[in-house]
């Protein structure tokens, strides 16, 4: 099963696209977390992106496109997988189809800007890569990581004027993937609910039918 999730920052990719990697045993590949981990080891990939992502602006196309190339050689990505955060924009779009990848499914999870806000001020993330939400998503012991028992801490970038911005760079250069993908289509549209649990019940419901 080959998926990409599309949505606004927030809007529940990462939670969804764990959820969708422990089912189908396929590996979530989000360019945010790539792109994080190299900020954080320091390396050149890291450096370059660093300004962007603190702006809450794209990192340059070319350098994701690159980073997703050598990612999807890897053997893992052999049965599937899903791109979460990937592509962001028509030009990352255009890359991946010329990359001849094949897409099942594009699952757009969509949720209004003001229910974003509130839930980005509530999220707490670990360097393993977990995510949680105080309210709707909290960890067994408060600040503290269920899988791997480090302390919790708060996204750079969940910052509130960052996460205006991020909104806007969404609306502008990401929405009309919907678009795009719509013509070609691939698009599900999945309305993102209260409960995590409900919109992942939602998700697997759309995707069951590219099941191996
Ligand atoms: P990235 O890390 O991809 O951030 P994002 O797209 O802004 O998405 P998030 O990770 O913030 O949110 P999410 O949709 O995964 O939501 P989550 O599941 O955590 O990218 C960061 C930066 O990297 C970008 O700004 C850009 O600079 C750069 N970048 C990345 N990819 C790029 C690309 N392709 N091109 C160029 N630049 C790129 O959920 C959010 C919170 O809500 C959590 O606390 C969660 O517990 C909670 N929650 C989730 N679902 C629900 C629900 N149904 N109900 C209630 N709460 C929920």
């Amino acid at each position: 099963m080959n998926l990409i999730l599309l949505g606004a920052p927030g809007a529940g990719k990462g939670t969804q696209s764990a959820k969708i990697s422990e089912k189908y045993g396929i590996p979530a590949i989000s360019t945010g977390d790539i792109l994080r981990a190299a900020m954080k080891a320091g390396t050149e990939l890291g450096k370059q992106a660093k300004s962007f992502v603190d702006a809450g602006q794209l990192v340059p196309d070319e350098l994701v496109i690159n980073l997703i190339k050598e990612r999807m050689q890897a053997d893992d990505c052999r049965n599937g997988f899903i791109l979460d955060g990937f592509p962001r924009s028509i030009p990352q779009a255009e890359a991946l189809k010329k990359m001849g990848v094949r897409i099942d499914a594009v699952v757009s999870i969509e949720v209004p800007d003001e229910a974003i806000v509130k839930r980005m001020s509530g999220r707490r993330v670990c360097s393993c890569g977990a995510s949680y939400h105080v309210e709707y998503n909290p960890p067994k012991v408060a600040d503290v990581c269920d899988k791997c028992g480090s302390k919790l801490v708060i996204r750079a970038d969940d910052a509130p004027e960052t996460v205006k911005a991020r909104l806007k760079t969404y609306h502008e250069q990401t929405e009309p993937l919907a678009g795009f993908y719509d013509k070609e289509g691939l698009l599900i549209r999945v309305k993102g609910q209260e409960e995590v649990s409900e919109t992942t019940a939602l998700v697997f419901k759309a995707i069951s039918k590219f099941e191996a």
